[in-house]
């Protein structure tokens, strides 16, 4: 077991989140429809998912689609949702070789009945894997999770008091450690709604390069760049 006092073995996140953005901008510059920027998406993050488990990542979260996401065209949310299942379908080979483990964050409610059922099987058949974790938030919004929290929270017994690990207790993965670095493509400084509970202390890395451009150097320079960050969780240093 690494010593704690190797500040290389203690650098590397146990848990990282990615905000998968710039796909449409990636499209638009070279005069494409949005659809072929999702589709060049699609295979960043299998090259991603693939430099995470190589690094030894234990948890990786996508951003995939979120609760506002479906403020876009039919045709675009279609075609992601499309996407979705041809990636669910494809890559399950590589998950099983791979011992990787896919799970799902967001509300399964609210997606089209066949990606869901597609998305619980998935789940199912790769639970037992004791590779890495890919959590796949797929209407997902941090705001929506915990306001389900809540509800299941209030419903589960009136009386259980309402305390910050009774809420995380209802989150959608609440076994999961919070992430420790949370990745954003395309050059934009906000949340979008990602992760608002469990990133309370996540330490952010924006980068200029447009999500489908994404290779392992670019994952390893983020990675470089949270061994460098002095996390503080409010304490003094
Ligand atoms: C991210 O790329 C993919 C999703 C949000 C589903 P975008 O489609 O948001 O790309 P931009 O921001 O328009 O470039
Ligand atoms: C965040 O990107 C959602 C995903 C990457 C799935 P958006 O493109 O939806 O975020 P905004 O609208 O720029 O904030
Ligand atoms: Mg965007």
């Amino acid at each position: 077991m690494p010593s704690l006092s190797n500040p290389e073995s203690r650098a590397l996140p146990v848990h990282v989140g990615i905000i998968m953005d710039g796909n449409g901008r990636w499209a638009e510059k070279r005069r494409l429809i949005r659809s072929q920027g999702h589709l060049e998406g699609l295979k960043a993050a299998k090259r991603i998912v693939k430099a995470a488990s190589d690094a030894g990542i234990r948890f990786l979260t996508l951003y995939v689609f979120s609760t506002e996401n479906w403020k876009r065209t039919a045709e675009e949310t279609g075609f992601i949702m499309g996407l979705v299942k041809q990636y669910l379908r494809g890559e399950l080979d590589f998950y099983r070789e791979n011992r990787i483990r896919i799970r799902h964050a967001g509300d399964l409610r609210g997606l089209p009945n066949d990606i869901a059922a597609e998305l619980a099987a998935a789940c199912e058949e790769t639970a037992p894997f004791p590779g890495m974790q890919v959590v796949l938030a797929l209407n997902y919004g941090g705001r929506d999770e915990i306001v389900r929290a809540v509800k299941k929270l209030v419903a589960e017994n009136g009386e259980t008091p309402i305390t910050e690990q009774n809420i995380r207790s209802f989150l959608d993965n609440p076994d999961i450690p919070d992430p420790d670095l949370v990745i954003r493509s395309a050059g934009e400084y906000r949340t979008s709604n990602f992760l608002l509970w469990e990133g309370a202390y996540s330490e952010y890395y924006v980068s200029d390069v447009l999500w489908p451009d994404w290779t392992k150097e670019e994952f390893d320079r983020a990675l470089a760049a949270y061994r460098g960050r002095c996390r503080k969780f409010g304490g003094a240093a």
